[in-house]
């Protein structure tokens, strides 16, 4: 089992690389199952995710060749719509099988993802609307199977702008009969691409990025091909990083995709400036106490949630961060407890005590963006910081040991 050993206090300088986006990539590459042919996908991320993708898709029959960051799946010959548990269970975002299986060839029988980390995380949004397209959606010892002659279009409403159940619904609508209307619809950039690659692909949808998505069902899709959006989780990693421990400057991303991360950043004290799609983050001279609130798109983005907390173990004084999409993503609390910070966990807020003295130790990885948190936290520590379980970060951030170690931190994985 790797490690991540690192020793910290270095400050940080420099420039990061940024891959392609891990919730991006995803629903594109589960969408390239609803054509008989080869989708070429660039700027992949090379993640466990994406591998676990990859394997899913061979397993219903598709062919993939990974080379570098490009990837090309012919899912010609798909012909077993059957995604297992002891593949789901390892990635819930394999759920995404679902809408394109069942949009091409009728039926699909798909684990239910299981819990996470931080709780339970229902698909019922997922399976009401597949209902409301007119499959017929029934649960068979822990596998979904949905089965529908032909989906027709519908009017479907989401009580949560949920990202994963609006990617579903997408897929599995643009070939129904009719139109379909999803009301309160996810507008993650992500989804966005989602939306604009399956267009390219001859889908007609409209409203992209509102909360209101219209989709008109067409009867034939082509392969096409696709380079993924920057990844504005990994971007807004590195960028709470520099306002912790220098200057770090991100190149190739989106700033549009973080507008909101930025004016927080800004309110710390720190220094932002951009230059065309690079964005710089300096430290200020001291790092003030921020609140944040996570909410959906384009609001602060929960998976940054853990990574700020980090950051405001050192800010003068006192913070608090409430998680709005999910009321228990705290498992990184009592592990940055270890490394003395004095964080409290009350419902879906953390009060985090400012100027905490951080000392080097043992912390376990309980998921990918609470592991990130962990590297922060360590690389502010005084002292050696060993963090276990690091398959968690692997799922979500490509070489991020080294993109530190360029940065100066003294970070190494020791296999
Ligand atoms: C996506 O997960 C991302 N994963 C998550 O990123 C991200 O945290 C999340 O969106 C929110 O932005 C991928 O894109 C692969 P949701 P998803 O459906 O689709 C509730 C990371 O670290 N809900 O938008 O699963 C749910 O419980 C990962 O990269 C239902 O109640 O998130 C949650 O409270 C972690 N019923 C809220 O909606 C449903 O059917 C948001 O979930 C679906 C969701």
């Amino acid at each position: 089992m790797d490690k991540i050993i690192i020793n910290g206090g270095n400050p940080l300088k420099g420039k990061v690389t940024l891959g392609g986006a891990k919730n991006a990539v995803l629903p594109i590459m589960a969408a390239s199952l609803l054509v008989d042919g080869t989708t070429h996908i660039s700027r992949v991320p090379d993640l466990r995710d994406t591998r676990t993708m990859i394997k899913l898709l061979e397993l219903v029959g598709g062919k993939a060749h990974l080379e570098g960051n490009d990837l090309w799946i012919d899912s010609k010959h798909v012909n077993k719509p059957v995604a297992p548990y002891d593949l789901v269970k390892t990635m819930r975002a394999s759920f995404y099988v679902l809408g394109p299986l069942l949009a091409r060839f009728g039926e699909a029988k798909v684990s239910l993802p299981g819990g996470c980390a931080w709780g339970p995380r229902p698909v019922d949004y997922h399976l009401q609307g597949l209902e409301m397209l007119g499959a017929k959606v029934t649960l068979e010892s822990g596998y979904i199977r949905a089965k529908a002659k032909r989906l027709k279009g519908n009017h479907i409403r989401f009580d949560f702008p949920s990202v994963g159940a609006t990617g579903n619904i997408l897929m599995a609508a643009v070939t129904a009969d009719g139109t379909t209307e999803i009301e309160n619809a996810a507008r993650e950039p992500e989804i966005m691409q989602l939306c604009q690659f399956l267009n390219s692909m001859g889908a007609k949808i409209s409203g992209i990025g509102t909360h209101k998505i219209f989709i008109k069902g067409v009867n034939d899709l082509s392969p096409c091909d696709v380079s993924i959006i920057p990844d504005r989780i990994e971007a807004g990693t590195f960028l709470i990083a520099g306002a912790a421990l220098g200057e770090v400057t991100v190149l190739e991303g989106e700033p549009d995709h973080l507008k909101v991360l930025l004016e927080k950043l800004e309110q710390t004290g720190a220094n932002i400036s951009i230059s065309g799609k690079d964005i710089c983050v300096r430290k200020g001279d001291v790092i003030l106490p921020v609140d944040v609130e996570t909410e959906v798109f384009p609001g602060y983005p929960t998976d940054l949630q853990a990574q700020w907390i980090a950051l405001m173990t050192k800010a003068e004084s006192d913070s608090v961060v409430t998680d709005t999409v999910y009321h228990d993503r705290f498992s990184h609390v009592a592990e940055l407890n270890r490394f003395g910070a004095d964080i409290r966990v009350l419902k879906n807020v953390a009060s985090i005590k400012g100027k905490a003295d951080l000392v080097g130790a043992p912390v376990m990885s309980t998921d990918i963006r609470a592991s990130a948190s962990l590297i922060i936290g360590g690389l502010m520590a005084k002292g050696k910081t060993e963090i276990s379980r690091v398959y968690h970060i692997d799922r979500g951030y490509e070489n991020i040991e080294e993109k530190f170690s360029s940065l100066g931190a003294d970070i190494t994985r020791l296999n």
